[in-house]
């Protein structure tokens, strides 16, 4: 048996064809055109490209595109103000902060800081309360990406033993949440998880997302295991994840490519993340 190549890019096409047709009606309807506003801050190669692309699928679907650029040693008053400017601002419609940001501000004061209303990440607190508590509303890309393609994939949660290897912020803990929301028993391990093989082994779906190559192989999953691939390395050979897919290609039942698996879905939910925040700003007036 070959596992199944899930095609992140066909899927994230989809979602953006969808979006086009979306954001044509609501700039029909309200006579405005979508406008978010990213912050950017210093300068980081993986970011960059991120917002290039990021940028090129906001122009794709009809969303406007600002982008506010600072250097690294920006004070962090001057970013707080400028959220609050944004977040105040009725031509905003949505707020996305690039990070990483340098080591001197502060991301969680920076997300807490960004309206709910127009948080695009899904960063808030507010927002994560909302995703923890199964009122799912601006729920953070990067697991609203995973979710995407299982369910595009027809893979049903509700009782499956499920495994993260992430506890970040922003994509294991929000994730184990969605996760629990659809009945699913899930595991969050992370670097100092004492036997990391004994829980992914017993996993039916298994994402891994700890930036680490080859940290996952055939020994690490069951037979016919569902694999996410969340995980981004830069190698001297290109881009790759966690896993190494030659050795669990024969043994797992459905593998996200890296790249061409989670990152193309990530960068569509954040376009329909942004059609909320727009939502939010031009449906309460
Ligand atoms: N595809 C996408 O759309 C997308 C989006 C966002 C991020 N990413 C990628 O996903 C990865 C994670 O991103 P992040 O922002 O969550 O990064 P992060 O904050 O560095 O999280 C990495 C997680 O993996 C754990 N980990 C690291 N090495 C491990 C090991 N050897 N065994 C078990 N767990 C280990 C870490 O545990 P500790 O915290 O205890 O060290 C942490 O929980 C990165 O490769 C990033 O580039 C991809």
């Amino acid at each position: 048996m070959t596992a199944t190549m899930v095609n992140g890019r066909e899927i994230a096409k989809e979602i953006r064809n969808k979006i086009t047709l979306e954001v044509s009606q609501l700039k029909k309807k309200y006579h405005t055109e979508p406008s978010i506003t990213t912050i950017t801050i210093g300068r980081d190669p993986s970011s960059e490209l991120y917002l290039k692309l990021r940028t090129a699928a906001c122009n794709e679907v009809g969303i406007f595109p600002k982008i506010l650029h600072f250097e690294a040693d920006v004070p962090e008053k001057t970013i707080l103000q400028t959220i609050q400017s944004l977040n105040d601002d009725p031509a905003v419609h949505g707020i996305f902060i690039q990070y990483p940001v340098p080591s001197h501000l502060s991301s969680n004061k920076l997300m807490r800081t960004v309206s709910a209303l127009k948080d695009v990440e899904g960063f808030n607190p507010e927002n994560m309360g909302r995703t923890l508590i199964g009122d799912e509303f601006l729920v953070s890309c990067t697991p609203l990406s995973v979710l995407t393609i299982l369910d595009h994939e027809h893979i049903v949660l509700k009782g499956k033993d499920i495994v993260i290897v992430n506890h970040s912020n922003v994509v294991g803990k929000p994730l184990a949440a969605l996760l629990l929301n659809r009945n699913a028993t899930v595991t969050i391990c992370h670097v100092f998880t004492k036997d990391l093989k004994s829980y992914s082994c017993k996993a039916d779906i298994l994402i891994t997302g700890a930036g680490v190559k080859n940290l996952i192989t055939k020994d690490h999953i069951k037979n016919k295991a569902i694999v996410i691939d969340v995980g981004i390395i830069k190698t001297k050979d290109g881009v790759r994840g966690d896993v190494d897919v030659e050795s669990v290609l024969e043994k797992a039942a459905l593998l996200t490519p890296v790249p061409g698996g989670v990152g193309p879905v990530t960068i569509a939910c954040a376009l329909s993340n942004m059609v909320k925040t727009y939502r939010n700003c031009v449906e309460k007036e």
